[in-house]
């Protein structure tokens, strides 16, 4: 084997040895040589702060663990000094360059060294500016690190005038304007509203109106709060302005501080300070001594930035440029001169309340690093009881185990195996009760069983439904309850869209996503004319506006929109009408057993061989009464199924789902994960992470920004809630049907290996158009929307 590729196979190994505990590895084909040089270099800002020490030591265990070693070496806040170790490595034959600048517009001219080279450059959590020779950047999403603290400081503080002492990173640092922004975004309107007071910048003081700032702005208000992200700096800062404050300006006080490093320096200031009764203070990395401060209650909070998570990003990104292929883009970041393909990670919030959970229970440091930690840690947090409302019975009633079964290891995955002596999950330190409750697709008895949930069980969160009907009417229940309503399976767009309001989130997909990638697909493969048989409720009627926004908007055309009632039984004159438009692709709009027949129908009439079907591909286990031989090779959408979707998220899921229900009495057919099983799972993780957010918290004022934009990573890959209307989008699927026999290795399990995948679309690449009204129209703002 040539030795490049010994390379990529070993680090593909990293990569999912990094990504998680429980990630399926595979032995390698042949042993890596031990101590093997690899084609990657690594060029770190400083040793002199524990933050980088810390990605030092995380891409080592990395690599080690493949017997590898690659260079990392530092720049001491010196750009010539890194200019210098960039030459090395290109001397060295590096085919990759990771480098996190000291400076970043100094750094444009090692990048361009680098590109001179052939060598790909790969910018490392700073973004290197001003140059177009940056192929990708791997980051925490840094806007989202700064809200944190921002909030942080707002849900701590009550009543009027809070002293308010604001402090920045370098300016020469890209992160420290994206830090300041984020928290700006957060704190400026209770500036505004005279929550606080801001104590120790004029330039802040006199921007203080303005809810957003140019970057000029900003770099005015950071010329006069730098700490340059030098401690000294910070600390004599700090002092400079408690001397210069009247001891009115004092008392309980609530500091900004960018980092860990400077959040110390600056917390030991305001301590000495006997005027300073009580202290707020934020930070971030997750710095060993910082967690100690938590635990001490020196520090309030810090943010946790996985660095696992950056560095196996990092490697990843590493083998897709070394095999000649581009890395995971999410989005892009400009950089002054060109747009940066990137995939930012998402970050947690964490103080005193979840340190021991969110930072030793999930493996990221060990408990023997910090003292105090058992004292220190809270008593466990009230039970959070979660109302799902599912449809356990009738036609559905699969869709709502499965909704049910993800949901459940959602909690399980994001509690890190944490329960307390009753089972009970623990996310945000509250253990969670989970009641689940069967409409039986009935939107009355949903609203009854949800506001009996609410007033008689005290749940706090809502999840569900199966039925569009039902999450229609459930929406009214979110808003006059004033409770979250996470939706997941219910399809139909109308939730996020007429039925709409801030209250009502998801992770289901909508009827956009299917119909739009069919139709990207169909149109550009087969033909631009569609008919459409959709079932006459919310859910078909949503579906066959979407397929004609979504055909149109492939340059195709809609022909024929034809409904039958959910209750039909003998298709044929919707088929005929459907084969009488001459539209060259049929696309269905069915849920439930109903199927069987249409599809029958469709074969006995022929309408198969004259018109493409397009269609989903649903859930497995009903899969082979619907799908006969004749329609292997098809291509269709799906929304989930475990063999088409490849990430660390999922890999736990099948693991976790395959173990728990083998044995169950419906192991040899539901053993595997199924079509909804990912959205139960991606409404628990979606949920767990706002929770952590919060500390617990469940009140809308709580849990609505803190879901407002999250990005996280679940079973389909990376998902993102649009702060304008809460759609969450996600990856969708086109899959070839290839085979027919669900238990390929006669084991008495059903594995359903049915499909090759053909095309697994990205979560911000379907383009879903934004369909508030009223009210809440103007919320979409540069969304695309029906009319565009
Ligand atoms: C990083 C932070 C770090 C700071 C100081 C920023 O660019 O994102 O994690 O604390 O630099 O080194």
């Amino acid at each position: 084997m040539k030795k490049s590729l010994m390379f990529v196979f070993s680090i593909l190994i990293i990569a999912s040895m990094v990504l998680g505990a429980c990630a399926k590895t595979e032995a390698p084909a042949e042993a890596p040589a031990a101590g093997e040089k690899l084609a990657v270099g690594i060029v770190l800002p400083t040793k002199d702060e524990p933050r980088w020490i810390q990605d030092e030591t995380r891409f080592k265990d990395a690599l080690q663990k493949a017997g590898h070693s690659v260079e990392i070496l530092f720049s001491q806040g010196d750009s010539a000094k890194e200019k210098q170790n960039v030459e090395t490595l290109i001397s060295k034959g590096v085919k990759v360059l990771i480098i996190c600048p000291h400076d970043s517009t100094a750094a444009a001219a090692s990048a361009e060294a680098a590109r001179a080279a052939g060598v790909k450059v790969v910018s490392y959590d700073r973004l290197i500016t001003d140059t177009d020779a940056v192929d990708y950047y791997v980051t925490f999403d840094s806007v989202s690190v700064g809200a944190a603290q921002g909030q942080y400081l707002v849900d701590h503080a009550e009543g009027k005038g809070n002293p308010l002492y604001l402090y920045a990173g370098a300016a020469s640092d890209n992160n420290a304007f994206l830090f300041f922004e984020g928290a700006w975004n957060v704190l400026q309107p209770k500036i505004a509203d005279g929550t606080f007071v801001i104590k120790n910048s004029p330039e802040a003081v006199a921007l203080q109106d303005k809810a957003t700032l140019t970057r000029d702005e900003m770099g005015k208000i950071i010329g006069q709060i730098t700490t340059n992200w030098d401690f000294n700096v910070a600390k004599t800062l700090a002092e400079s302005n408690l001397t210069a404050a009247a001891a009115a300006d004092k008392g309980k006080v609530f500091i900004l501080a960018p980092n860990d490093g400077t959040a110390r320096a600056i917390a030991d200031a305001f301590a000495a300070d006997t005027a300073v009764t009580k202290y707020f203070v934020t930070g971030q990395d997750a710095e060993v001594a910082s967690v100690q401060y938590i635990i001490d209650g020196k520090q309030s909070m810090t943010v946790l930035k996985d660095v696992r998570t950056l560095v196996s990003d990092a490697i990843k990104a590493a083998v897709a440029f070394l095999e000649g292929k581009k890395p995971e883009e999410t989005t892009t970041y400009n950089n002054g001169v060109i747009d940066v393909p990137a995939k930012p990670s998402a970050v947690v919030s964490v103080d005193k309340a979840n340190v021991k959970a969110a930072i030793v229970d999930s493996g990221y440091y060990k408990a023997d690093q910090f003292t105090g930690l058992e004292e220190g840690a809270t008593e466990l947090g009230p039970v959070l009881k979660i109302g799902q409302i599912g449809m356990m019975s009738g036609s559905m009633a699969l869709y709502g185990l499965q909704q049910q079964r993800g949901f459940e290891l959602g909690l399980e995955y994001m509690s890190g195996g944490k329960k307390d002596d009753q089972g009970r999950w623990i996310i945000a330190n509250r253990p969670v009760e989970v009641i689940v409750k069967d409409d039986e697709g009935n939107p009355e008895k949903a609203v009854a069983l949800a506001l009996e949930l609410i007033e008689k069980d005290g749940v706090e969160l809502l999840q569900g439904p199966v039925s569009s009907a039902s999450a229609a009417a459930l929406t009214t229940v979110a808003l006059e309850n004033k409770i979250i309503l996470m939706v997941d399976p219910a399809a139909s767009y109308f939730t996020t869209g007429k039925y709409f309001n801030p209250y009502v989130f998801r992770t289901a997909r909508t009827s956009f996503d299917d119909t739009l990638i069919i139709a990207k697909y169909l149109v550009e493969n087969v033909g631009p004319t569609f008919a459409h048989i959709g079932v006459d409720n919310a859910f078909g009627q949503a579906s066959g506006a979407a397929l004609k926004y979504s055909v149109e908007k492939f340059g195709g055309e809609l022909v024929a929109d034809i409904y039958a009632p959910f209750e039909t039984t003998d298709f044929t004159p919707y088929i005929q009408q459907a084969m009488d438009s001459g539209a060259e692709n049929l696309f269905l709009t069915w849920s439930g057993t109903g199927y069987v027949t249409l599809f029958q129908g469709l074969s006995d009439m022929g309408a198969l061989d004259t018109m493409t079907v397009g269609t989903g591909f649903g859930d497995n286990a009903s899969f082979t009464a619907v799908f006969g031989e004749d329609v292997l090779g098809t291509v269709g959408l799906n929304v989930y199924h475990y063999t088409a979707a490849d990430n660390a998220v999922n890999n736990w899921l099948v693991e976790h789902h395959v173990a728990k229900y083998k044995d169950a009495p419906d192991g040899a057919i539901n053993a595997y994960p199924d079509l909804f099983t990912a959205g139960g799972m991606a409404s628990a993780i979606a949920l767990a992470t706002a929770l952590e957010k919060t500390g617990g918290d469940t009140s809308g004022e709580a849990m609505i920004p803190a879901l407002e934009g999250l990005i996280f990573e679940g079973p389909k890959g990376t998902y993102h809630i649009r702060p304008e209307d809460h759609v969450c989008e996600q990856p969708m699927n086109i899959l070839k049907l290839v085979n027919l026999n669900p238990d390929l290795d006669g084991d008495g399990i059903n594995e359903y290996r049915f499909f090759e995948t053909i095309y697994v679309s990205k979560y911000n690449e379907l383009g879903v158009p934004c369909t508030l009204e009223g009210e809440y129209a103007a919320r979409c703002g540069s969304l695309p929307t029906l009319g565009q």
